[in-house]
């Protein structure tokens, strides 16, 4: 018999890339989920499958074996998640095969925290299995882990909001602090369906910044405003000024280099439509961009954002982290 843990992908609202430098970042779990069954084997082999990416394989004495897809791509999508198997099987204290397998509703590379995700299911799925005694902070460790072997130097953001969920201030040396947001923020997310990694657009931002520190020390400094006034304007619903804020905080990741012409063609068009604000969200480089609107605009920036060749949705908040969903 299996168990199926999941936990959800996130946005950032405010912050990315600053956040890799210390300062704080508004982050939000979104209803789109990633799920994870595990089940036990009668060998040894740690066998892994990604339903929504068409690959598979095992581990079998550290060594890969693809079994569907490319094996470059397979074995990339599935060491961290056999870090993370391999950090629960330490706690359980013995070596066991498993069965995994994967499913995604979070469109991957593209921003949401797909693989932060996938580590944190995968995790609780794990360790619910093996009657592994584990707390959030724990699932948080594991797939942090796991992450900073895809993504280079990670802030935490993503594991931190796939595990706890709900809306969080997050800070690499505090951690995160939940932040009570009565407010629905209406969200509508554009997927320029350009892939790109995290751990390139992090780089990009570290050289721009080591090649002028003193125009970007500053830029940072301003991100840091801007995610303080906008935890008053949360707090008190201001629409308007989360949107403004959501410009500038735009404005200063366009400068380091992180948006591209994908993003801007949605972010455009978002704003055009009607959008209070608009922002790439996540890493950059393509992925996805967020528009906040009035509930009654927010089809029309969806459209809009569809006429311009992205994918649009509705992201609607949850306070769900990762769960079990089924022993
Ligand atoms: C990625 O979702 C957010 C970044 O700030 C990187 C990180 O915080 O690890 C770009």
């Amino acid at each position: 018999m299996g168990v199926i843990a999941s936990a959800p992908a996130k946005v950032i609202l405010f912050g990315e890339h600053f956040v890799v430098y210390g300062e704080p970042a508004i982050v939000l779990a979104i209803d789109k989920r990633a799920y994870a069954k595990a089940e036990l084997r009668d060998d040894k082999r740690l066998y892994l499958r990604s339903v929504n990416l068409n690959l598979a394989g095992y581990f079998e004495n550290g060594i890969f074996n693809v079994e569907q897809g490319n094996a470059k791509e397979a074995k990339l999508k599935f060491e961290p998640l056999k870090l993370a198997v391999e950090k629960v099987l330490e706690i359980h204290g013995e070596n066991v095969g498993l069965n995994i397998e994967v499913n995604s509703t979070v469109p991957v590379a593209a921003g949401l925290g797909s693989s932060a995700a996938v580590a944190a299911a995968v995790t609780a799925a794990v360790g619910a299995l093996l009657n592994v005694k584990m707390s959030k902070e724990d699932v948080f460790r594991i797939s942090f882990e796991a992450e900073r072997s895809v993504h280079g130097t990670p802030s935490g953001v993503d594991p931190a909001v796939s595990t706890f969920g709900g809306t969080l201030l997050f800070q690499m040396d505090t951690g995160f602090k939940p932040l009570d947001i009565k407010a629905d923020v209406p969200l509508v997310i554009g997927d320029t369906g350009v892939e790109r990694s995290t751990r390139v657009q992090v780089a990009k931002v570290r050289g721009v910044r080591d090649k002028y520190p003193r125009v970007v020390e500053p830029m940072i400094r301003t991100a840091r405003e801007i995610v303080l006034r906008a935890i008053d304007a949360l707090k008190e619903n201001d629409l308007e000024t989360l949107g403004d804020l959501m410009n500038i905080n735009h404005a200063l990741l366009c400068g380091l280099g992180v948006s591209d012409e994908s993003l801007e063609w949605l972010i455009n068009a978002a704003r055009k439509a009607g959008a209070l604000g608009a922002k790439l969200t996540g890493a950059g480089g393509g992925g996805c961009m967020i528009a906040l609107a009035e509930n009654e605009r927010l089809e029309q920036v969806l459209e809009a954002i569809q006429r311009a060749g992205g994918r649009a949705f509705i992201a609607k908040k949850t306070d769900e982290g990762v769960r079990v969903e089924q022993t």
